[in-house]
């Protein structure tokens, strides 16, 4: 065959069908990601690599890749990528948008429900053989229904979050750059400043992507900005969260709770403070936003999609440079 890609992990059947017709696969089989100096090594000899947001792609590792074309990443988010890094050598770079808003728009209200209503905690001390009887004041949360949700980020994800939300009669606040109409006529979604956003929300949701200006958007000052009884809930990336801090606030009762499913590192270590913040405080995932069978086949499919144009010189469905 005449174009070789380099695929950084198993993919679904749909996915390797679509690339296989055009290419020949180099196929990581590990359930790790590659090391660095295996990336480096296929990619030397590939026109197009599929990779995960696991997966640091950055000048250096390009610098004896002459043959690559493409770098076609399976998420919607690419902060892994040095996409600057890839223009200058000619590299195209696609993403997924789209396919996966409302599958993890439908987590972080599971986020949103499970810290509320206590949900992993409650289901914990059942099996620990702590519901002795019905009592009026075990296990009792907060409402959702009703409540004040700040979203921070109104973009897809983000304005999906408040369409779920309008159906839990949920007032719904936002930061974002620009107003979304969308939002304000659907929703009723109000457009504040961060502070008011802040000291008025009984729920606070993340959907911003990673960049240079929100790493660690929200640490110790926003936190003592945030009602006592509020709820942080992040599906968006770690970093935007600074995560000691966050801790921190938890364990002294800055904030309520926390619905955490993305850390500033992935796999989140064991000992991490985080994970030292007692279970009724915090609900932790790993990194699961998108993870259901359908949304990950439909990533898939799009990420080879755009691999298999860029490799035969075409212009990719979802560009991101
Ligand atoms: C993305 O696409 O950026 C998600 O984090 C992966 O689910």
């Amino acid at each position: 065959m005449q174009y070789r890609v380099f695929v950084s992990r198993r993919l679904p059947q749909e996915a390797l069908d679509i690339i296989s017709a055009v290419a020949e696969i180099d196929l990581w089989e590990g359930d790790a990601p590659p090391p660095r100096d295996v990336i480096a090594e296929k990619i030397a000899a590939a026109d197009g690599m599929l990779c995960l947001l696991t997966d640091r792609i950055d000048g250096p590792l390009m610098d004896g890749a002459s043959r690559l074309k493409v770098v076609s990443q399976m998420a919607v988010g690419y902060d892994n990528i040095d996409v600057p890094a890839c223009t200058q050598r000619g590299v195209k770079v696609g993403n997924t948008p789209g396919v996966l808003t409302e599958t993890t728009a439908d987590l972080a209200f599971a986020l949103i429900l499970a810290t509320a209503r206590r949900v992993v905690q409650a289901d914990n001390e059942l099996r620990g053989g702590e519901w002795k009887t019905w009592s009026p004041l075990q296990w009792t949360g907060t409402d959702v229904h009703g409540a004040t949700l700040g979203i921070v980020g109104l973009g897809r994800i983000g304005y999906e979050v408040a369409r779920r939300a309008r159906g839990f009669d949920m007032k719904v606040l936002y930061c974002n750059r620009s107003a979304h109409e969308g939002a304000e006529n659907d929703f009723g979604a109000v457009k504040v400043s961060m502070e008011e956003l802040l000291a008025q929300s009984d729920f606070v949701s993340l959907h911003c992507p990673l960049t240079t200006e929100t790493r660690h958007l929200f640490g110790t000052e926003q936190f003592k900005q945030m009602k006592p009884s509020a709820i942080l809930i992040n599906t968006a990336r770690g970093p935007i969260v600074n995560q000691i801090e966050l801790a921190q606030a938890l364990q002294d009762g800055v904030i309520a709770a926390a619905g955490i499913d993305v850390f500033e590192a992935e796999p989140v270590p064991l000992n991490d403070p985080l994970l030292q913040v007692p279970a009724d405080r915090i609900v932790v995932l790993p990194h699961i936003g998108s993870a259901s069978v359908k949304t990950r086949t439909r990533m898939a499919v799009l990420a080879a999609g755009n691999l298999v144009a860029g490799i035969q010189g075409l212009p990719l469905p979802h560009p991101v440079n």
